[in-house]
C-alpha cells in the first residue's frame, strides 16, 4: 500500500424525509442561492421540500443548470451569487449541479482574471464560499468528494478540477428523492458508480492492497445485486438507499487510499460527451470493455479478481477467465440498459478521428501506467464500434 492522506469533511444526512434537516446545517441569517437542473425537483416533492425547509432564510434560486453543467450557464449564477450578495449556495440535484456548484462557490471568490482558468491552466482555488447539497440521482460521488467536471460549450471542452475548498459543508441523501428516476438515469448511475471503482480496483499494482479490495468488491457485488432490482421495483427503499449509500462510496476517496488509479476511461469518455452530447455513463459503457481488452495483459491480476471475487467466475484457464470476465462486465452494463458500442449510439469512424485527434493534441498520457495515448485510445475505441 502506498502513503496516502485522507481528509474527508463532508456531513452526510442520510435518510428518509432529511431535506428538512439542511435549516439546522445552513448558517443562520444566511442569505442562500439554490441552485436546480431542469425541473425534476418540482414534480418528485423535493422542491416544495427544499422551500420549506428554507422558510426561515432569505433565499433565491437559479435553476436550468444542464446535465454535463456548462461554464456558461456557472457564470450566470456567479453574477446573481454577487449581485444579492448571496452567503450560501444549495446544490438541489444529480452531479451536474452538485459539480456546478463547485464551479460556481469557486468562480464567486475567484479574483484573478477568468475563472475557466482554474480549469485550463489548472489555478489553485484559494477560497470558496460554503455549499451544501441534497442528491437527487445516486452516480457520481460528487456528494462526498472536491472534485467538478464543466463543460465549455463554446470550445466543445469537458474538464475537471478538484480543491479541497470544494467539499460540501453537508451532503442529505434521502433515497425517496431518487423513487422517480428514469430508467436511463438508474442505469447512468449505477454504471458510473461501477466504473468509479473500476477506475480504482482494475489500475494494475504491485502491492498488497487487501482492504481497499474487500472494501471495492462489497460495492460492486451491491451495484450487481440491487442495479437490476432498481430497474425491475423503483421504489423499493432499501434497494435505492444501498444504491446511493453505493455511489457516495465509489468515489469519497475511501476506496481509492493508498492505490495508483486508472482514469483513462473517464478521460476518453468526457472527450466524446464534450462532442457528441453522450450522457456520462453512456460513454463509460463503451469504452471500460475496451481498455480491458487492449490492457489486459497488464491487469490480468485485477481482471481475474473481479471475475473471481465478484462475477464469482472461474475460467479454464487465466485467459479465459479474463475474457468471461470482461464480457460479464458488458452484459452487466446491457442488463442495466445502457448500451455498450459506439453504433448504439450513431457514433463511427469520424467519431473515433476527432476524439483521438484531440488525445493527440493534448498529448496526454492517459491510466495507472501512462501508456494510454492517441493511438492506444484508437485501438480501444475501434474494438467498440
Ligand atoms: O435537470 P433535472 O430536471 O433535475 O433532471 C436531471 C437530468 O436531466 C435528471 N434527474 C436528476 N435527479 C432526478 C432526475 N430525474 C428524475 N428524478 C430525479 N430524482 O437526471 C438527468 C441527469 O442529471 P445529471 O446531474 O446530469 O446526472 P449525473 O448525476 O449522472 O451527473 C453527471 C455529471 O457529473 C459528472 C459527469 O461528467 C457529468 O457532467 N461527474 C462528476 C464527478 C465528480 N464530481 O466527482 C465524477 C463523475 O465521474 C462524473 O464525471
Ligand atoms: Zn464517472
Amino acid at each position: 500500500m502506498k502513503n496516502f492522506n485522507l481528509a474527508n469533511p463532508v456531513k452526510i444526512i442520510f435518510g428518509k424525509d432529511t431535506i428538512k434537516d439542511i435549516a439546522n446545517e445552513i448558517p443562520a441569517g444566511a442569505k442562500v442561492l439554490v441552485l436546480y437542473g431542469g425541473g425534476s425537483i418540482k414534480k418528485n416533492g423535493v422542491y416544495q421540500q427544499v422551500v420549506n425547509a428554507l422558510e426561515a432564510f432569505e433565499w433565491f434560486q437559479f435553476s436550468g443548470i444542464e446535465p454535463n453543467p456548462h461554464y456558461e450557464t456557472c457564470m450566470k449564477a456567479v453574477a446573481l451569487i454577487k449581485e444579492k450578495k448571496i452567503d450560501f449556495v444549495l446544490a438541489v440535484g444529480g452531479g451536474s449541479v452538485i459539480d456546478a456548484a463547485k464551479f460556481i462557490v469557486a468562480a464567486a471568490c475567484f479574483d484573478d482574471g477568468d475563472p475557466w482558468q482554474i480549469i485550463s491552466k489548472g489555478m489553485k482555488i484559494e477560497r470558496a464560499m460554503p455549499f451544501g447539497a441534497v442528491l437527487t440521482l445516486p452516480a457520481t460521488g460528487s456528494e462526498m468528494n472536491n472534485a467538478a467536471v464543466i463543460t465549455r460549450a463554446e470550445t466543445e471542452d469537458k474538464r475537471a478540477f478538484s480543491s479541497p475548498h470544494t467539499y460540501a459543508k453537508f451532503s442529505v441523501l434521502d433515497p425517496t428523492a431518487t423513487f422517480t428516476l428514469p430508467a436511463r438515469q438508474i442505469g447512468n448511475g449505477v454504471v458510473d458508480t461501477f466504473v468509479h471503482i473500476a477506475e480504482q480496483y482494475l489500475a494494475y499494482r504491485e502491492d498488497d492492497t487487501l482492504l481497499q479490495d474487500n472494501f471495492a468488491e462489497a460495492v460492486l457485488k451491491t451495484l450487481i445485486v440491487d442495479g437490476p432490482k432498481a430497474l425491475a421495483t423503483p421504489t423499493d427503499y432499501d434497494v435505492r438507499a444501498n444504491l446511493m449509500w453505493a455511489s457516495t462510496w465509489a468515489l469519497n476517496g475511501w476506496l481509492g487510499c493508498g492505490i495508483v488509479q486508472d482514469w483513462a476511461t473517464h478521460r476518453i469518455g468526457h472527450e466524446i460527451t464534450a462532442f457528441f452530447g453522450l450522457d456520462h455513463a453512456q460513454t463509460l459503457a463503451v469504452i471500460l470493455p475496451g481498455v480491458l481488452t487492449v490492457l489486459k495483459e497488464q491487469k490480468a491480476r485485477r481482471i481475474q479478481l473481479l471475475g473471481k471475487e465478484v462475477f464469482g467466475l472461474s475460467g479454464t484457464s487465466d485467459s479465459a477467465l479474463i475474457d468471461m470476465t470482461i464480457r460479464a462486465v458488458e452484459d452487466f452494463f446491457e442488463e442495466m440498459g445502457v448500451k455498450t458500442h459506439l453504433s448504439d449510439y450513431n457514433l463511427g469512424d469520424e467519431a473515433i478521428e476527432k476524439v483521438c485527434e484531440r488525445l493527440k493534441e493534448r498529448g496526454w498520457k492517459l491510466g495507472e501506467c501512462q501508456n494510454v495515448d492517441y493511438r492506444m485510445a484508437k485501438q480501444i475505441l475501434d474494438l467498440r464500434k
